[in-house]
């Protein structure tokens, strides 16, 4: 019989006294059920069921993710768990949903823990559940002692989209420390032929998207550098080798919300079992509880789409929009922004800017931001982070004036800060030296001439809140660019004892986010972008709480297209900020048009960079028609489905991606060429998305369409026929909206 029981929420607050802190509420939840007589769990979304069993032996195995079932459909219960032999036990061969590091366990454990007395065996079983209207929760035990492992489940009707996590909660007598824990693993159904996607990259190179076989083994994908990193981004997605490409096939794909130190393990064992298993990276970890305390993990998102790479990545950012921003299901549209870092770097002053500002606002810009240099004595980057007050030498009367004069201009105001970090030459370390991430008695390591303010630290905590709220009290801020320069080294907290400074990994990551959310409150209109250094630190934990991401300082408009497209694997183009700069670029002293910079920056959330006093009238004519062009698709860009139609990756000359409206009533076309040969002759593009039935005309942003292409067409036209814009030379561009015929 399958039963629904009762709230989860209440369920969760009674048991564990409402650990929701990560918790990211859905809009409306799957349909989740349990067939008792089965004692099978099951949550149906669109296009997605996931199902899972308690076994004869009390153990919770995975039994289904995958497509959607029918309702009536019975999965049948768990089978009997067995060992494959002496060697290979049971719990290393059998698809489970949570794994504990006992029993002679071989494969990832989901969850290891140690006791005071040596013993480090821990056996889950089913001890309870309830389900309920926005999910379930399975409470497991261990088979003697008074530990608790509570596994919540919970998962978006609209997108198929499962949210895990697990509680784990202390209730002997004494202390047990965590050494690994995992929000969940996932077992993928039982195939030969799994292909594994994953991001890597490193400073102004992130987003590089790569492939390889699964094979028996495992493949780390990791952080442990305290913060999210570009060396791995916390995604993944698996296809069928042969069955899955862009447009078609299946794929499973997650991500960990999380910013600090991350691991996701994507294993194969010995008998082919595929699981990935993702949460707190256990290098280096040690969280001990006393008795009555709970360690909470992230959520790791896991989805399943049956159309392609595309089809996840569209499900994804759907999810994005809907779910995870600030401002969801509806977040605002990001403004188009000016930044001065590129223009001016470290030389801000007060007449400098203004004048920035005047010809920003000229351009049509609706936000201008004044980055690094500002504030302390901050001439440079060996001097200034940690004092957040005004330097009076470039800003006489404060940001007042310069705040005042671009409000008048009619746009927003932002600012850059990096509240985490402080310089050696600053009277903050001069007061506080006890306040950074160090090791008693050992060098401290610099990265960019700075160090990690220890967040995990309460007075370090509320000193940066007090800061920033002072910043935000006294001006008129709508933004701020919370930049984040250094990776961490020598993670000690020395004021706490021995056996808890690896707290730090867990306790520093939630109090950003507490400041984040306590910002947030105090000042509900503030947007905040989240930035690294570039990409450094992308994920679904951060963007709860952010409006935009810097995605990497590699402002070079071709290099920008491979990592572009990277990124729109795994995050939406809506937050993607991406600001035109000077051409040759800084990066590989490349060469290239204006218009080719924009359109290169159209396809995410345009910003410009540049040195405006530099530019020509015609400059400020391309770029006033770029961005009127821009902000008649922006609603499209970054709020409709992304059709990445030609692959940038590898040696392709070309890229094509289009994004099409929510209502399917505009689309956007964004074509580029590398170079153009003798033999190249441009192939025709065919849309995707299009209503088949209604008409839809066209215009060019820059290019121009072959001159026999019909002034209107059905949808079916353009999807089955398509559009030719030649382009040849280098680095070429072309761009075109498509609007149904009124
Ligand atoms: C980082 C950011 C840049 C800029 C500089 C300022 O590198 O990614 O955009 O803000 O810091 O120092």
């Amino acid at each position: 019989m399958i039963t629904s029981v009762m709230n989860r929420r209440a369920a969760c607050l009674g048991m564990l006294g409402g650990l929701t802190a990560l918790a990211v509420p859905f809009r409306s939840s799957a349909r989740a059920a349990y067939d008792g007589a089965n004692r099978v769990f099951r949550l149906d979304g669109e296009g997605v069921t996931y199902a899972f069993g308690v076994d004869s032996a009390g153990q919770i195995q995975s039994l289904h993710w995958g497509g959607a079932l029918q309702a009536d459909d019975r999965v049948p219960a768990a089978p009997k768990p067995a060992d494959y032999s002496g060697f290979d036990r049971a719990n290393s061969v059998t698809p489970l949903e949570y794994v504990g590091f006992g029993g002679g366990l071989a494969i990832e454990p989901s969850l290891k823990i140690s006791y005071p007395n040596g013993v480090r065996d821990l056996v889950l079983k089913y001890a309870s559940h309830t389900i309920g209207a926005d999910g379930i929760v399975v409470r497991m035990k261990d088979v003697s002692a008074e530990v608790y492992v509570e596994l919540r489940y919970a998962m978006d009707r609209a997108t198929g989209i499962l949210a895990r996590s697990a509680v784990v909660e202390n209730k002997t007598r004494d202390w047990i420390r965590v050494d690994q824990m995992a929000a969940a693993t996932l077992n993928l159904p039982f195939a030969e032929d799994y292909e594994l996607h994953y991001l890597t990259g490193r400073w102004a190179a992130e987003w590089t998207l790569q492939k390889r076989p699964l094979e028996v083994g495992e493949t780390v994908l990791e952080s442990r550098m305290g913060m999210t990193g570009s060396q791995n981004n916390p995604w993944l997605a698996i296809g069928r080798e042969g069955q899955t490409d862009e447009e078609d096939g299946p794929v499973w794909f997650g991500a960990l919300a999380w910013s600090g130190s991350w691991r996701i393990t994507v294993d194969k064992d010995i008998v082919g079992h595929p699981r990935v298993t993702a949460g707190y990276n256990p290098f280096d970890f040690g969280y001990r509880l006393k008795p009555g305390e709970t360690l909470e993990t992230p959520i790791f998102y896991a989805g399943y789409s049956d159309k392609g790479m595309g089809g996840a990545s569209r499900l994804m950012h759907r999810f994005q929009r809907t779910v995870i921003l600030p401002g969801a299901p509806e977040p605002k549209l990001r403004p188009v922004l000016y930044n001065s870092w590129e223009a001016t770097e470290f030389a801000v002053d007060e007449a400098g800017q203004i004048a920035l500002a005047e010809k920003a606002a000229t351009l049509g810009v609706e936000r201008f931001v004044m980055d690094d240099g500002w504030f302390g004595k901050r001439n440079n980057d060996r001097a200034g982070l940690g004092d957040w007050v005004v330097n009076p030498e470039k800003f006489p009367k404060g940001l007042g004036p310069l705040i005042s004069k671009v409000r008048g201009l009619g746009m927003e105001f932002g600012l850059w800060v990096e509240p985490e970090m402080v310089n050696a030459d600053s009277d903050l370390y001069r007061a506080h030296p006890d306040w950074v991430i160090n090791f008693k008695g050992r060098p401290r390591s610099e990265g960019r001439n700075q160090m990690v303010l220890n967040l995990a630290r309460k007075d370090v905590r509320d000193y940066i809140l007090k800061a920033l709220d002072l910043l935000l009290r006294e001006n008129d801020i709508a933004f701020l660019k919370w930049d984040h320069n250094r990776s961490w080294s020598e993670p000690g907290w020395p004021e706490v004892a021995a056996e808890d400074q690896q707290k730090i990994y867990v306790d520093y990551t939630k109090n950003l986010y507490w400041i984040f959310a306590e910002l947030r409150r105090r000042y509900p209109k503030l947007e905040i972008e989240s930035c690294a250094g570039g990409g450094g630190r992308v994920d679904l934990g951060i963007m709860h709480l952010t409006d935009q991401i810097w995605p990497t300082d590699n402002t070079d408009p071709f290099d920008r297209l491979r990592m572009q497209d990277g990124f729109s694997h795994a995050y939406m183009p809506g937050v993607m900020m991406a600001w035109v700069t000077a051409s040759p670029n800084w990066v590989n002293k490349r060469s290239t048009s204006l218009e080719y910079r924009f359109l290169s920056s159209m396809q995410g959330c345009l910003g410009v960079g540049d040195n405006l006093n530099h530019w020509t009238p015609e400059d400020f004519a391309t770029a006033q028609h770029m961005i009127e062009a821009y902000k008649s698709v922006r609603q499209t860009v970054q709020r409709g489905d992304l059709y990445r139609l030609v692959s940038p990756q590898g040696d392709s000359e070309r890229s094509v991606t289009q994004s099409v409206s929510a209502d399917r009533r505009q689309a956007v076309l964004f074509t580029f060429l590398h170079s153009s040969s003798t033999v190249d002759a441009t192939p025709i593009i065919q849309l995707r998305g299009l209503d088949p039935a209604l008409r839809y005309s066209f215009r060019e942003i820059a290019g121009k369409a072959d001159a026999d292409t019909p002034a209107t067409a059905s949808g079916a036209y353009w999807m089955q026929h398509g559009i030719r814009v030649p382009l040849k030379g280098d680095f070429q561009a072309g761009a075109v909206i498509f609007e149904v015929a009124q």
